[in-house]
């Protein structure tokens, strides 16, 4: 049986699932005279400072973006060196993240992916499958609107085999993303100053908070973690009706 995080306490004030568009790294090394590579490598850093300051903010669940289905359209070199740094990060902080209870779940599609770095999200998911004192889902590979055609084409499939009957509902489409079975997301914030989704979450975004912060990705970190959770907290959710919602009775 595979650990039920969405049933973990989180804070009673939330946000129990943050998702984060870690952005900024190219500008971060642009702004030191830096390549961007370094900007990429410090960004993995601010990373590690994130996950290791969410628990201490009632959070149960992060959801960070780290490559996206249009960033291939990057030259090879940078491509190349983002898949050396899941390479890296693996190596040097799955053990660790695995001792700490941390489900890692990788969202995204793994067609397309080099064949090393599929096998080495496999193996990250099934060592830290039990886990459940902290989920963390690192969107590689993702799009938004990816994950909504495949889960559409997973019921289609399902529908031809048999499996399943028609009509098509929010239930069954949302049971075939790649998120299904996780906490509803709360919160999203980007960084670097950027106002937009850029194909994150598109679907999980319906009803999440979104607070847009200026520091660059590579400065991130439990003060700024921190800074999104309070502006969380003094937002009201109405989830489309009058009075303010605790968002488990909202999204079930
Ligand atoms: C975010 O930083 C990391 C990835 C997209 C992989 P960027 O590389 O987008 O940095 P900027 O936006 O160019 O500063
Ligand atoms: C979104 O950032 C993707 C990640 C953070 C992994 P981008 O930097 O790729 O987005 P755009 O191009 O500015 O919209
Ligand atoms: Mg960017």
């Amino acid at each position: 049986m595979t650990a039920q995080i969405a049933d973990l306490p989180g804070s009673p004030d939330g946000p129990r699932h943050v998702a984060l568009i870690m952005d900024g790294n190219g500008r971060w090394a642009q702004a030191r005279g830096l390549p961007r590579a370094v900007g990429h490598r410090e960004g993995v850093q601010a990373l590690k400072r994130t996950v290791q300051a969410a628990p201490s903010l009632g959070i149960q669940c992060l959801t960070v973006f780290g490559f996206s289905t249009e960033n291939w359209r990057r030259p090879a070199e940078e491509v190349s060196d983002l898949m050396g740094l899941v390479r890296s990060y693996v190596a040097s902080d799955l053990n660790r993240l695995d001792r700490e209870g941390v489900r890692v779940r990788v969202l995204g599609r793994r067609t397309g992916l080099p064949t090393d770095i599929a096998k080495i999200i496999e193996r990250a998911e099934a060592q830290t499958a039990h886990n459940t004192q902290f989920m963390l889902q690192v969107a590689f590979n993702y799009g938004g609107r990816a994950d909504i055609v495949d889960a559409a084409q997973r019921h289609v499939d399902r529908v031809l085999k048999g499996e399943a009957t028609g009509p098509l509902d929010e239930d069954t489409l949302g049971l075939g993303l790649s998120t299904a079975g996780g906490p509803p997301v709360d919160l999203i914030v980007r960084t670097s100053g950027e106002q937009r989704l850029s194909n994150f979450l598109l679907w999980e975004a319906a009803y999440a908070e979104m607070v847009f912060q200026d520091v660059l990705w590579p400065d991130y970190g439990l003060a700024g973690l921190t800074d999104a959770v309070e502006q969380y907290r003094n937002r009201d959710r109405r989830f489309g009706g009058l009075a303010t919602v605790q968002p488990a009775l909202a999204t079930g």
